[in-house]
């Protein structure tokens, strides 16, 4: 960016004033419950391991009690990836956290599903609007405190001392009832209070105003964190969640690519790099990688099969395509002129090489390269060198049958199918 030696110093003193911003990624939990998408164990495991890699602090693996299954990948999270501290800036591994109805079974099951990991976390949930419990679960205002509490102090009780709890759509909620409800909570021994915004139906003013009056109005004798977690049905999850952090909110629940139930969550990479473009607005620092970003958001489409659309933000394929001939002009003079981001620092690889049937070893072997760069897939070609042989060979037999040219997402599969890695 054409930045002034003013705007320089402003953001040095932001800097000195900024706070820890937790980033919670649920791309495996509320992600997973995206229309259609099924992960296997291996595949949740693979993303769990980019999310530790990508700089996370606290990863969301499942709904343990749903299934036998995801009680197994949870598991299996905890054990195998939730020690992991492999180029993680804060040398710290990230908290593996499942996901528990405010009911002892699922709470228990939770606790059982995370205990392999380091650092474990329960988040248990309970809705507070009056439609919900009016209709969903047909209990009174003083029912849901008292459930609400009594499943902080069995998660309590279990032993475990970081606990989540959200008020599930919240974002309908009677605010004075919701600080009745966090309140108690807090007592019972909560310690991150999560805002769900459970149908995407707050604006930014209102989420954020609601953030400001939870923060300054829920009784705690310690610090709470408070979250914010926001669904895209119109369009605002984005928004609603950078709201919420400029009244006070210091986690976001996101998801790789914003996949989520309905519309989606919010997206991980926009809230980053919104933060990252504007550090003067968003007085907070997190730990995640940018570089990892890329490959993140590749993976996540290839394992899920849910396609990014073109002009998504951050990652699309589009998102740095410059078409018209005045934009054309200006970024080859300057990129500056209508680039934001500098693509390189998402981890993605230059546009510069476009495969087809003609390229050959180098070109390929040089694209490869590129993105791979920081992957399990580089560490694994690193010890087996002949690996780029056997993915030419397939290479050179897929471009003969593709009319538009080889694209990342083609050679990843050709990676995935061809090299032992999993
Ligand atoms: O959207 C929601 O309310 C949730 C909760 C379980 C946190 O995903
Ligand atoms: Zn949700």
């Amino acid at each position: 960016m054409l930045h002034s030696a003013t705007a320089a110093d402003a953001a040095d003193a932001a800097a000195a004033a900024q706070q820890p911003l937790v980033i919670f990624d649920t791309t495996l939990r509320d992600g997973e419950q995206s229309p259609g998408v099924t992960l296997t164990v291996s595949e949740k495991l693979e993303i769990a391991r980019q999310l530790s890699r990508l700089g996370v602090d606290v990863c969301e693996a499942g709904f343990p009690v749903a299934s036998e299954g995801d009680f197994e990948a949870v598991q299996r999270i905890a054990a195998e990836v939730g020690p992991l501290t492999d180029g993680r800036r804060t040398g710290r591994p990230m908290v593996i956290c499942a996901l528990a109805r405010a009911v002892e079974s699922d709470i228990r099951r939770a606790y059982d599903a995370i205990l392999p990991a380091p650092l474990r976390r329960i988040h248990t949930f309970l809705a507070t609007s009056d439609i919900h419990l009016q209709y969903k679960l047909k209990i009174s205002r003083e029912q849901c405190i008292e459930r609400a509490v009594a499943a902080v102090r069995f998660a309590r009780s279990l032993g475990c001392t970081d606990i989540e709890f959200s008020p599930e759509d919240a974002g309908r909620s009677d605010r004075a009832f919701l600080v009745q409800v966090l309140s108690a909570v807090v007592e019972a021994g909560a310690t991150t209070l999560n805002i769900p915004d459970t149908v995407g139906y707050n604006t930014p003013e209102e989420y954020g105003d609601m953030i400001r009056f939870l923060v300054d109005n829920v009784k705690a004798d310690r610090p709470i964190v408070f979250s914010t977690h926001c669904h895209n049905d119109l369009g605002l999850a984005t928004a609603n969640t950078l709201a919420g952090i400029r009244n006070g909110a210091r986690q976001v629940e996101v998801t790789v690519n914003g996949i989520g139930e309905r519309a989606g969550n919010t997206s991980m990479e926009e809230v980053v790099m919104a933060i990252h473009t504007h550090p003067t607005v968003f007085p907070v620092f997190h730990n995640i990688d940018t570089y990892q970003i890329y490959h993140a958001s590749q993976l996540v489409t290839r394992k899920t099969g849910m396609m990014i659309q073109p002009n998504k933000a951050i990652v699309g394929a589009n998102a740095f395509a410059h078409e018209s001939g005045i934009h054309q002009d200006g970024v080859l003079k300057h990129k500056a002129t209508y680039e934001i981001i500098q693509p390189e620092i998402l981890g993605m690889p230059s546009k510069a090489l476009v495969l087809g049937k003609h390229s050959g070893r180098n070109a390929f072997r040089t694209r490869i390269d590129e993105i791979i760069r920081d992957t399990i897939y580089q560490a694994y070609i690193a010890r087996e060198p002949t690996a780029y042989e056997t993915l030419f060979v397939a290479f050179k037999k897929l471009a003969d049958s593709k009319k538009r040219g080889v694209t990342d997402q083609d050679l990843f599969a050709l990676l995935d199918d061809h090299l032992n890695i999993h």
